[in-house]
């Protein structure tokens, strides 16, 4: 063989390579939605339930909303009383069939008991994983998804040094910490209930953006862990669990935007359901809305020296108007 002929064969493989990636990128957006494998009676005759964490907004409200019209009833999480039950009785009044609960738990509060002296107890007002578990036994639950989460603000964007270490820690303990441990402590529950689905949300910023470390590292985490639960699952052969990790590009009408909807930039409601309907296909971790889709194909075809300037200038862009407007 030639040097040009095996040249071009490595070119072909190449070709086809990509063309294979970019098939099964597309065919993820077309299948359509399976979430109904989950919305399963139990034996004894109990209804599904989902927990959402952070249903008090944005897309997190958004996915109760989808998943009661889907036929679950839904426990809400969040940190503020006043804002749950809001949520819960407009949810009631849009779904009178179903049922709804409120769960409060700060989840920026995630305790360091190892940081615990000899003799020492958590206190009595610390986030306890195993109440929260308690407060669901009685559930027939299919559903978790971690969806609590996201950057810190006032600013959003900070250097990692110029950062106080309240605001990293409570900014990894919101998207790492609460996710983890809600997982640990309910994935027996879930295994009883199974099939069930968990389902992480994660962003776009995972990749790795400037001035943003402790968010984009602890979403890439929630990644990581999605893969590793799918992993142990399958290697100690526990019950039918999915567990599928959501990438999400920016969206509209949540606590920090309500600009219009635009092509690159959903509603809450768009993106909660585009989140679902990847659910009950043996995804891993992808991309939950087409646009978004593209933005991340954009990204990784790029060469990463292009790919990081287009992400250093898209956060130098946002500071400057964040500086400005403050
Ligand atoms: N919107 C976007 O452009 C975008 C882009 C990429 C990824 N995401 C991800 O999507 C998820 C939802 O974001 P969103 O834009 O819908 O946010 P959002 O509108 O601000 O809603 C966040 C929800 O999480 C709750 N929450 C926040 N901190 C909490 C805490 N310490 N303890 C308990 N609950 C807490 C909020 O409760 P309160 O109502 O009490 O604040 C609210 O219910 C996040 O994981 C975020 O990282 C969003």
């Amino acid at each position: 063989m030639h040097s040009s002929e095996i040249f071009a064969s490595i070119g072909a493989i190449a070709v086809a390579a990509l063309a294979i990636k970019a098939a099964s990128a597309i065919v993820v957006h077309l299948l359509p939605s399976n979430l109904q494998r989950y919305a399963h009676v139990s034996a004894d005759g109990r209804p599904p339930w989902a927990l959402v964490t952070g249903a008090s907004d944005g897309i997190g409200r958004a996915l109760a909303d989808e998943l009661s019209l889907q036929g679950f009833n839904v426990v809400l999480h969040g940190r503020n009383q006043a804002k749950l039950d809001v949520a819960k009785s407009e949810l009631q009044k849009r779904h009178p069939g179903r049922a709804f609960r409120t769960l409060i738990a700060d989840a920026s509060t995630v305790q360091c008991v190892n940081c615990l002296q000899a003799g020492e107890t958590p206190s009595q007002h610390s986030l306890s994983f195993d109440a929260i578990k308690d407060a669901l036994q009685d559930l027939h639950l299919t559903v978790l998804i971690n969806n609590a989460g996201g950057g810190p603000t006032n600013p959003v964007y900070l250097s990692l040094d110029d950062s106080s270490e309240s605001r990293i820690t409570g900014n990894v303990s919101v998207n790492v910490l609460f996710p983890l441990h809600l997982i640990r402590v309910l994935l027996p529950h879930l295994a009883q209930s199974s099939p069930a689905l968990i389902m992480n949300i994660s962003s776009m910023a995972d990749a790795g953006f400037p001035l943003l470390a402790s968010y984009s590292a602890s979403k890439q985490f929630l990644m990581t862990l999605t893969r590793v639960i799918n992993l142990e699952i399958a290697l100690l052969g526990r019950a039918d669990i999915e567990c599928l990790g959501i990438r999400v590009g920016n969206v509209t009408s949540v606590s920090h935007n309500k600009e219009a909807p635009s092509f690159f930039t959903p509603s809450a409601d768009i993106m909660a359901r585009a989140a679902l309907d990847r659910a009950g296909h043996g995804h891993v971790v992808v991309t939950g809305y087409w646009a978004h889709a593209l933005q991340q194909a954009g990204l990784t075809l790029m060469p990463s020296f292009m790919a990081n300037k287009v992400m250093i200038n898209a956060v130098r862009v946002r500071k400057e108007a964040e500086l400005k407007s403050s």
